[in-house]
């Protein structure tokens, strides 16, 4: 049998190593032991923005970026797209089975029950300026709900982490409701119980200050899906953030604003308003070629938003259903008038050299905004609409970081390049 290892010759020294790998990865900290002279500190690795080191072993989420999967506990994003519910999704990636018709009536039950927030939390939302950005306001709003929750500190009890899950995967929605609701000047209403956990959230969005609001079933279903599709994506900027954070054992309200800022950013979940703004802003299809050619110049600093993955080199699957279901929400919204400049751009981008050779495709973004601004979302919720179903696997990626006894507070090393001592002398 090969044995499962690595030499490793140190050309200043001549030493050579034998360094066991485990599960297949090379141990960093076995670096350590190669030196020189004996007493220096040992060998590192320098691997800026992680592009090459695990940080966790995970059972959460697959993905071959190459092939373009995407898998949650070994179900492929595709039929769970199709066959299951979020709430289902939502006990897969926590539990790691899919959920039995008790389970998931138990686990529906609790997050009715779990949905609505103090009364003084509408009073924390009116201190919001009527313009703030709601992924401002949800952010804020995560990490003042840890006030509410002393009890939430306990992390190393399992039992109370899942009483904080089940109240933070219900409470998420209702925040970003509110937050839609201050900027629309509408009263915040609570939440009914007895609808579906995406029928919930629509209504606590979209409805009358008297709460009546008329459901579409297609429109429920198609935000159920796209919370599933946002649901995990393994070690992502803001899973890293959340399970960084997690391990210094802060409360879960506070690592999850932490998450929350981290999916913030326009390179990570803030690219689905990026996508907006960009098609807005080229306007009309004859302007596309212009506009490839201002991102192919690198002098421009533009990005064609929506396309690209550290991960995917291939077309990122939740795309491919996303831009179906877009036909799905179209039917009943109407047609999008910028779509067509959406598929033209994507038409014309993959067939140029520039995308082909960095293997660059749409990923989740480039379609989603989309979708959401038929439903009549603004642009600024787009991120917030990210956040709800990711909360699902923040939590879970938390939960398991925590009961992995290889973990300890996370903490990388860095080359010091800076100035060597000198005294205070101006
Ligand atoms: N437009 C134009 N050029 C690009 C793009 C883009 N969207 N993405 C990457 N490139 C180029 C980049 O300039 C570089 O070229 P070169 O080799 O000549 O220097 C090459 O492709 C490799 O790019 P990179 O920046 O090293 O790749 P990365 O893995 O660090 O970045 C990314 C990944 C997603 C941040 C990047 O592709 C990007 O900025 N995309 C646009 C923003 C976006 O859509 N983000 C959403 C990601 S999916 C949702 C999520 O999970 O967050």
């Amino acid at each position: 049998m090969t044995k499962e290892a690595v030499t490793i010759t140190d050309h200043r020294t001549g030493e050579s190593y034998d360094i066991d790998l485990v599960d297949g990865a090379l141990p960093a900290i076995a670096l350590r032991q190669i030196k020189t002279p004996d007493d220096d500190f040992g060998l590192m690795t320098y691997d800026p923005a992680f592009s090459n080191t695990a940080s966790c072993k995970s059972t959460i989420t697959y993905i071959d970026g190459d092939k373009g999967i995407l898998e949650y506990r070994g179900y492929p994003i595709e039929e769970l797209a199709e066959k299951s519910s979020f709430l289902e999704v939502v006990h897969l990636l926590l539990h790691g089975e899919l959920p039995s018709d008790d389970e998931l009536a138990q686990l529906a039950g609790t997050v009715g029950e779990n949905m609505a927030v103090d009364e003084s939390m509408k009073k924390f939302f009116d201190g919001f300026l009527e313009d703030a950005h709601p992924m401002g306001m949800l952010i804020s709003s995560l990490a003042c709900l840890a006030t509410y929750y002393p009890d939430a500190k306990n992390v190393n009890d399992p039992e109370n982490r899942l009483q904080q899950i089940h109240r933070l995967v219900s409470k998420v929605p209702t925040l970003s409701a509110y937050a839609f609701r201050r900027n629309a000047g509408l009263s915040y209403l609570d939440p009914d119980p007895t609808q579906s956990f995406a029928a919930n959230f629509l209504r606590l969005v979209f409805a009358d200050d008297d709460g009546s609001y008329t459901q579409n079933p297609v429109l429920e279903r198609v935000m159920d899906v796209l919370f599933t599709l946002h649901a995990d994506h393994e070690q992502n900027c803001s899973t890293s953030a959340m399970r960084g954070v997690g391990s210094s054992y802060s409360d879960p309200y506070s690592s999850l604003a932490a998450a929350a800022a981290a999916l913030y950013g326009p390179l990570h979940g803030g690219a689905n308003e990026a996508v907006l703004r960009m098609l807005n802003e080229i306007g009309d299809k004859d302007n596309i070629p212009g506009f490839i050619e201002q991102v192919k110049d690198k002098d421009s600093k533009i990005r064609l938003m929506g396309f690209g993955h550290r991960v995917y080199k291939n077309y990122d699957p939740r795309a491919k259903i996303i831009k179906k279901l877009a036909y799905e929400v179209f039917e009943v919204q109407g047609m999008n008038p910028l779509l067509d400049i959406a598929l033209e751009l994507e038409r014309i981008a993959l067939e140029d050299n520039y995308f082909v050779d960095r293997k660059l495709y749409p990923n989740v973004d480039f379609y989603s905004g989309l979708i959401y601004q038929s439903m009549g979302f603004p642009t600024p919720m787009f991120p917030v609409l990210f956040a709800i179903g990711r909360t699902s696997g923040w939590l879970s990626q938390w939960n398991e970081c925590l009961d992995d006894k290889d973990q300890r507070i996370a903490r990388p090393r860095q080359l010091y390049q800076g100035s060597p001592k000198r005294s205070y002398d101006k």
